[in-house]
């Protein structure tokens, strides 16, 4: 691997392991940072919940699932929601402390989580380490924290093989504003990752769907939230 590329990958691995009050709030762990307001964190996966209602009323798909899968499952506040409606929930992150709180917060109440550990230079790990086919792929606030756009691609495919035939997906960049130039690579890649960890990797709306329908999957319907560049892509494979 390129080294700069390799150099940058340690530097996010080392973030979102970082167990301090700004890297928890950034990580929407519960009662930390601006999510010490209850109703704020809950409002996370509600709000998920409904875009996948509406997906699942557009494709005709079954709200109660078997298994789904979420890419970067934070302190759990979308698997505190859709741990109703998914048998198993496969939480998929490269932050052990993330990944040990949202097991935290689903103790007691949920027996279905599971944890996947991967390597951020190696995630196609989750091939071998997700055995079953998952019927509903889900990432919210997280392609924009990796560290590049190819390797939100990537994630996308493998998004792709992890689903079952016909499974949904819901994925979350933020978007470039129409008037931003494209920044070339690698001056992304000698940007300042902490500084800029929140809007690091984004793409073009249509940059973004034709990714998508080259791997594979079909555009249902895109859901914007301008003043934050959030784009919601609601996808069926
Ligand atoms: C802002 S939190 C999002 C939590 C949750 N998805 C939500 O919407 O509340 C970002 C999460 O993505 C994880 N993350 C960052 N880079 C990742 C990567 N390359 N692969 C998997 N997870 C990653 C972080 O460790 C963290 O748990």
């Amino acid at each position: 691997m390129n080294p700069e590329r390799y150099k940058l990958f340690k530097i996010v691995n080392q973030i979102w392991n970082q167990n301090d009050l700004s890297m928890n709030s950034l990580s929407h762990i519960r009662g930390q940072g601006k999510f010490r307001d209850e109703t704020r964190w809950i409002r996370i996966g509600e709000d998920n919940l409904d875009k996948y209602k509406t997906l699942c009323i557009l494709t005709g798909y079954s709200t109660n699932i078997k298994a789904m899968a979420e890419w970067g499952p934070g302190g759990g506040a979308n698997a505190i929601i859709f741990k109703d409606y998914a048998q198993t929930f496969y939480g998929i992150d490269i932050s052990s402390k993330n990944l040990s709180e949202c097991e935290n917060q689903l103790k007691g109440i949920y027996s279905g989580f599971r944890g996947v550990l991967i390597d951020i230079a190696k995630p196609e790990q989750v091939l071998s380490k997700i055995k079953e086919p998952v019927d509903f792929f889900l990432s919210t606030s997280v392609y924009q924290h990796f560290p590049d756009q190819s390797y939100g691609i990537e994630v996308t495919k493998l998004a792709y093989q992890l689903l079952t035939n016909n499974g949904i997906a819901l994925i979350q960049i933020r978007y470039k504003r129409f008037a931003e130039n494209k920044i070339e690579e690698a001056k992304l890649l000698a940007r300042d990752y902490p500084a800029h960890l929140c809007h690091f990797t984004t793409y073009s709306i249509e940059d973004f769907w034709v990714c998508l329908e080259q791997i594979g999957f079909n555009v249902i319907n895109v859901i914007l939230e301008p003043k934050i560049t959030y784009a919601y892509f609601l996808v069926n494979k």
